[in-house]
């Protein structure tokens, strides 16, 4: 194929995504305040964004932030927008050290190690743990990135039903002998249907059968447990988890990741895992804005509670009014199937001045194209009152 036929191809590729409904596209809002967004020209609650505690959008808090980033420029602390290397490099800064000091006062007996993405952490460790003698055992819903480390990884890979222990537990007896090293890959809170993983079941399984387990709580932290540390932490079962993933670009508002692991491990991937060793560091002034975050102890304390309170309040509307929402926290799915009708059902949205976006395949398997809406803590309930007006009509 010679590049401008592949050019054609792409063209037709296109074509047929636009007919289905599924052509992806940017929509860049022009304003945003607190829950709000502008755009064309309309006034919209943000449902779309992952900023669950509502810190990235709060005008005072970046205020602050803005301010103290201005001293440490002043007081010559820099470099602050850029790393200048890779952290193996010169990339190295106190506040990356300072950051995982605080995160592992939030997991005693772990090590935390930084970087820069979620999407770095799930791709960079996890052909660490293992390789093409070796087995992942990996919810049917997991996230892109932790299938794409599967795929680096070379190790053979079982998926089991969504949260299903029992169906875990088969693969686990049939396969796990065969294989060398074995991992258990799930979410806590899952990022598209908003429901929480059985950790009790998946630590007794790990345990039963020799596997490493491997918890992404992408969207969990910030919002669950003590000090926001995620599900494991508000259960009790942070110290078995083998490696715990936390990232900082949803509630915690900025930019970056971190695993939580022993100190073995952390050791190991500093010298094996590939996105850590090859990329430049996130700029001081990212990881900064984390440590500014999670020193509004107070702030944050109440705003986890208010989110709290907001998502059990809509779950029992909905059951009550016979919505039909996936999901048992502040992450609700809205199933509707076709790519078409999630389009729909998102215009009107917009209509109703909602800012809540479709998803559909492959992000999510066919047939089950959704609006994925995400409540945050600066929202008052009266704001969704045209939301339920939208719901109640499709569900009617
Ligand atoms: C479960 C999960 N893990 C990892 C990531 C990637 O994290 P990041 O956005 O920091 O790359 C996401 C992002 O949406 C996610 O939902």
């Amino acid at each position: 194929m010679n590049t401008h036929e592949v050019f054609e191809a792409w063209q037709l590729e296109l074509k047929n995504l636009a007919s289905q409904g599924r052509l992806r596209s940017f929509r860049t809002p022009v304003e945003r305040s607190g829950p709000w967004v502008g755009w064309e020209g309309k006034t919209l609650l943000n449902l779309s964004s992952n900023d669950y505690l509502g810190l990235a959008s709060d005008p005072e808090l970046n205020l602050e932030l803005a301010r103290l980033l201005y001293e440490k420029a002043q007081a010559q602390s820099l470099p602050l927008f850029g790393s200048t290397a890779s952290r193996l490099m010169a990339g190295a800064h106190l506040v990356q050290e300072e950051l995982e000091a605080v995160l592992e006062s939030l997991y005693p007996g772990k090590k935390v190690l930084l970087y820069n993405s979620g999407w770095h952490v799930n791709t960079g460790i996890i052909p660490v743990i293992v390789g093409p003698p070796d087995v992942i055992f990996a919810d049917r819903f997991v996230h892109a990135s932790l299938v794409d480390g599967w795929k680096l990884s070379g190790a053979t890979l079982h998926r089991y039903r969504h949260n299903d222990m029992g169906h875990l537990e088969e693969l686990l007896k049939q396969y796990r002998p065969k294989h060398s090293r074995s991992l258990i890959l799930t979410e806590s809170v899952f990022s598209m249907d908003g429901d929480e993983a059985d950790l009790s079941a998946l630590v007794d399984l790990k345990r039963r059968f020799d596997s490493f387990l491997y918890l992404d709580e992408a969207h969990a932290f910030g919002v669950l447990g003590k000090e926001g540390g995620g599900l494991a932490q508000q259960e009790g079962w942070d110290r078995e988890v083998d490696f715990l993933v936390g990232t900082f670009g949803k509630a915690m508002g900025s930019m970056g990741a971190f695993v939580a692991c022993a100190e073995i491990a952390r050791n190991t991937l500093i010298q094996k895992s590939r996105p850590l060793i090859f990329s430049t560091a996130l700029p001081p002034s990212v990881t900064q804005s984390v440590l500014f975050y999670f020193g509004q102890n107070e702030e944050l304390a109440e705003r986890r509670e208010r989110l709290k309170k907001l998502w059990k309040q809509f779950h029992q509307r909905a059951r009550a009014e016979g919505i039909l929402v996936r999901g048992s926290t502040w992450i609700i799915p809205v199933v509707l199937g076709t790519p078409d009708r999630a389009v729909q059902l998102a215009q009107e949205c917009l209509n109703a001045g909602i800012w809540g976006l479709p998803i559909r395949p492959p992000t999510v398997p066919e047939g089950s194209s959704r609006l994925r809406l995400s409540l945050r803590s600066d929202i008052e309930p009266a704001f969704l009152e045209p939301l339920w007006s939208v719901l109640a009509k499709e569900f009617s």
